[in-house]
């Protein structure tokens, strides 16, 4: 991110070299480097000063291992280092130091890894074959790419309404109907269920995201999320219930800019709580899908959330989904819904009892495990809808949120006279 040898391409370069200050950890080093194919003069002895020295006078290697034993400012070091070396390189630090402030500032300034003396065999191949990947990945860092990438945020306006179902469901045709290098960001951090639906282990990597903000890059998220498939790949935690989020959300803003250059989708699952809490994350989000089910509860909600969003957020084009739509036991009707919202409901899915239950027993997406359901229609039919309105909005340079309409929202919301309809409806003989 801040590192110059993480942007660039290779070039004609030698794939690796090394400086090291003592003899022992050459010992160790060099049978490893010739098991690569690479060359054992290539680990010269010296350290970080030798490097800044040669490197200033000739081309950098694809990888390079440097030794800070002998630095008295490391970080200093290195970012002098940086000045001298091309970009794309992949630095691999070692050092005596066993520090985890040091470690930390170290991969922020862009150093792919750094390994503890004294070496051993087993963690330099590890750490060598980890840089080789890295530097063979392709790099994203083309303007395109980001520029065609499309963000969406699943909220449901109440508890349960499905919002998870939809974004995981969602997230799941993108990366595989739909062959998109997908993201999936569960803010849901004590409960959410993104991993757990798709039968994953959430790992640490949101945690370990929202505490250290400054470590977010393109490394990070390639080591901290979790591959569902080979195009979707998931970003959640599963925080412990004794520990309150302590974040002022800039994570999730350097996460949702990283996931801009690393992907083609991103889907966020969006508790209401966050959108309250973080109103910026709506900053990087093209389109807002908001679940809701057709009861009171709900329509005073879509109303609120409909008015935040055209405050806050007029840039996003939201999608009304009514989930769980039993047509014989509507609470509210879908024209008294549309009424009291003043807009129509975009798409209306079935409640699906079987569905969510094979989805939950087989681990896999609503959508994967019930590819013949109407449910999944109408899922598929949305993700077609945010794909089309991103493209929409881009061409038009705005989103849809115009047509919501230009009275006031909350102007027109009279729950009395839904109510009354209500208790109508519950007296009228089944
Ligand atoms: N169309 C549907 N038909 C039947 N069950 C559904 C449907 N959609 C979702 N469900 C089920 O409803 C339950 C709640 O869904 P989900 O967890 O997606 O909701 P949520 O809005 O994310 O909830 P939370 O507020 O806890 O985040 C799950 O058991 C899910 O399988
Ligand atoms: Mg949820």
């Amino acid at each position: 991110m801040n590192a110059p040898w993480k942007a660039g391409m290779p070039g004609n370069r030698d794939p690796f070299a090394a400086y090291v200050c003592d003899e022992a950890s050459l010992d160790i080093l060099r049978p490893v480097v010739i098991e690569l194919g690479w060359m054992p003069e290539k680990c010269n002895k010296g350290g970080l000063r030798n490097a800044v020295q040669s490197l200033s006078v000739s081309a950098s290697p694809n990888i390079l291992m440097v030794d800070l034993s002998e630095s008295g400012d490391p970080l200093n070091d290195i970012n002098a280092l940086a000045e001298v070396c091309e970009p794309g390189t992949v630095v691999i630090a070692i050092g005596q130091v066993n520090d985890v402030r040091l470690y930390r500032d170290l991969v922020a300034s862009g150093i792919h890894d750094y390994l503890l003396k004294p070496l051993s065999a087993s963690v330099l191949r590890d750490s060598l074959n980890a840089a080789q990947a890295v530097f063979s990945a392709p790099k994203s860092s083309d303007p395109d790419v980001a520029k065609r990438h499309i963000a969406s945020a699943v909220i449901g306006t109440r508890g349960g309404v499905g919002a998870s179902t939809l974004a995981t469901s969602l997230a799941w045709y993108f990366a595989t109907k739909k062959a998109k290098p997908t993201a999936l960001l569960d803010l849901d951090i004590h409960f959410g269920t993104g991993a757990l639906a798709l039968d994953l282990e959430p790992g640490r990597g949101l945690a370990d995201a929202i505490d250290n903000p400054s470590r977010i890059d393109g490394l990070f998220i390639e080591r901290a999320m979790i591959r569902a498939h080979d195009n979707l790949a998931i970003l959640s935690a599963e925080a412990p219930i004794n520990s309150p989020l302590m974040t002022d959300g800039a994570a999730f803003l350097q996460l949702q800019e990283e996931f801009r250059q690393a992907f083609e989708m991103t889907v966020v699952d969006l508790p209401r709580n966050m959108l309250i809490n973080f109103p910026h994350l709506f900053n990087e989000v093209n389109v807002a899908v908001v679940a809701t089910e057709l009861t009171l509860a709900s329509a005073r909600d879509t109303i609120r959330l409909l008015s935040w969003l055209k405050t806050n957020a007029s840039h996003v084009s939201p999608i009304i989904v009514a989930n769980k739509v039993q047509s014989n036991a509507l609470e509210i009707s879908k024209a008294d819904f549309e009424a009291s919202i003043e807009r129509k409901v975009d798409f209306m899915i079935p409640f699906d009892q079987a569905g969510a239950a094979k989805a939950a027993k087989l681990g896999q997406a609503f959508v994967e495990a019930n590819g013949a359901s109407k449910a999944t229609a109408q899922i598929k039919a949305l993700g077609e809808r945010i794909l089309g309105a991103a493209e929409e909005a881009e061409a038009e340079g705005s989103g849809e949120g115009a047509k919501a309409g230009k009275k006031s929202l909350l102007g027109g919301l009279d729950l009395k006279s839904l109510l009354a309809k209500k208790e109508k409806a519950a007296d009228a003989p089944a």
